[in-house]
């Protein structure tokens, strides 16, 4: 990957780059849709990710390429700065950092050139925007001369995606992203937040089968599914819904309207079901965890209601197939990838079954990856 980044950045700017690094996508491995209710969720850093290459200019522009655009595109950063549209949207997620940097008291370049590369397949709800958001995060404070702590990074990826790309997204991919460790899970307490590395057992294996679709309205529906939520904690009296129990959302079913209280009792439930795998997990019970994954599944589906015909589908075959523990959808939701436990005797052969099985139902192929968790951002030596 460094290789081929540093071959793209010379070819586009005709020099070095002074800074490089890197950020892991994630995997949501269970806290679905809990981290800005201020719950808790568990992800885990992948081995694939976001490279990133920049060096500081003068001229107070920034100019971008990318694997995936590689015309270059300029943007003055002057008090002009706005989010782009069309086919310049995918410089917002590194324009939003810069444009929150003064917010952390943090010196920003006035101006840099700077080239991405990715390994990690987009869409697919493995999080690309969290691992630009902190790849960039690193790459721009470095060049400013800023050394600033990894939750100060985190925290600045999601203000760049809340306020400037404008998702209002919780702290999970970035903190994934951020704080990852190999064969560890991520524990986040989403209120602090706080940040903690758990240790996976070993035989832990993540499958993901990306369905490469997509709802058309994904962003106002995660909108919708946050409005939901607040209005739900507020009817029920609570700040956020991580302040609620289940015996008061029933105390208070009836001042609920129907829609609200099945959005609450996913989240209240949901942050249960991470406890309760965070104690599986402690005692090395594979099999426990994989049915509260399934059961984190069945209440998205039936209760949350962001996911689809296709990933209902997807964790119906892999419940039921040999060696694997549990699946779920995994990510925002509303189309995306479900994810899935399995032990290492799961392989090429069993994918390939699940694989069929959607191709007959559905006529297309899911993508399959086998991931290896990875580690969180980090500077590379540019040498
Ligand atoms: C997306 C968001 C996260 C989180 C998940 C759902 O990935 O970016 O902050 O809300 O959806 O759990």
């Amino acid at each position: 990957m460094k290789d081929l980044l540093l071959q793209k950045f010379r070819a586009a700017f005709g020099g070095e780059p002074t800074v490089i690094a890197r950020a892991p996508g994630r995997i949501e491995f269970i806290g679905n849709h809990t981290d800005y209710n201020g719950g808790t969720v568990l992800g885990a850093a992948i081995d694939r990710g976001i490279w990133v290459a920049a060096r500081a200019v003068e001229g107070g522009r920034a100019q971008f390429v990318s694997g995936h655009s590689p015309a270059v595109v300029e943007v003055a950063l002057d008090g002009t700065l706005s989010k782009q549209t069309g086919d310049r949207a995918w410089v917002n997620y590194q324009l939003g950092v810069w444009a929150k940097l003064p917010d952390f008291a943090l010196r920003r370049p006035a101006g840099f050139q700077f080239a991405d590369l990715s390994d990690l397949p987009s869409g697919a709800g493995l999080s690309s925007s969290a691992a630009i958001e902190l790849a960039t995060g690193l790459a721009l404070t470095a060049l400013a001369g800023e050394h600033p702590e990894r939750v100060t990074l985190v925290k600045l990826g999601r203000k760049a995606e809340n306020e400037f790309v404008g998702v209002p997204c919780g702290i999970l991919d970035q903190g994934v992203s951020g704080f990852g460790q190999r064969d560890h899970l991520v524990f986040i307490d989403c209120r602090g937040p706080s940040f903690a590395t758990v240790p996976l057992p070993a035989d832990a294996h993540f499958w993901v089968f990306n369905t490469h679709t997509k709802h058309a309205l994904v962003d106002g529906l995660y909108a919708a599914r946050h409005r939901e939520c607040m209005e739900a904690a507020q009817a029920l009296g609570v700040p956020l819904l991580a302040d609620a129990t289940p015996a008061l959302l029933e105390a208070k079913r009836a001042v609920l309207p129907e829609l609200n209280y099945k959005r609450a009792r996913h989240v209240i439930e949901e942050i249960g079901r991470v406890a309760a795998v965070r104690a599986a997990l402690a005692q090395g019970e594979l099999a426990a965890v994989g049915r509260l994954l399934t059961a984190s599944h069945r209440s998205s589906q039936t209760l949350f209601e962001n996911s689809t015909a296709e990933l209902d589908f997807l964790v119906d075959q892999l419940a039921a197939a040999p060696h694997v523990h549990g699946a779920r959808l995994t990510g925002g939701g509303f189309g995306g990838a479900v994810m899935a436990l399995t032990s290492g005797v799961f392989g090429a052969a069993q994918a390939e079954a699940v694989v069929a099985a959607y191709a007959a139902r559905f006529g297309a192929q899911p993508a399959v990856l086998h991931l290896k968790t990875g580690s969180g951002a980090e500077l590379v030596p540019v040498g």
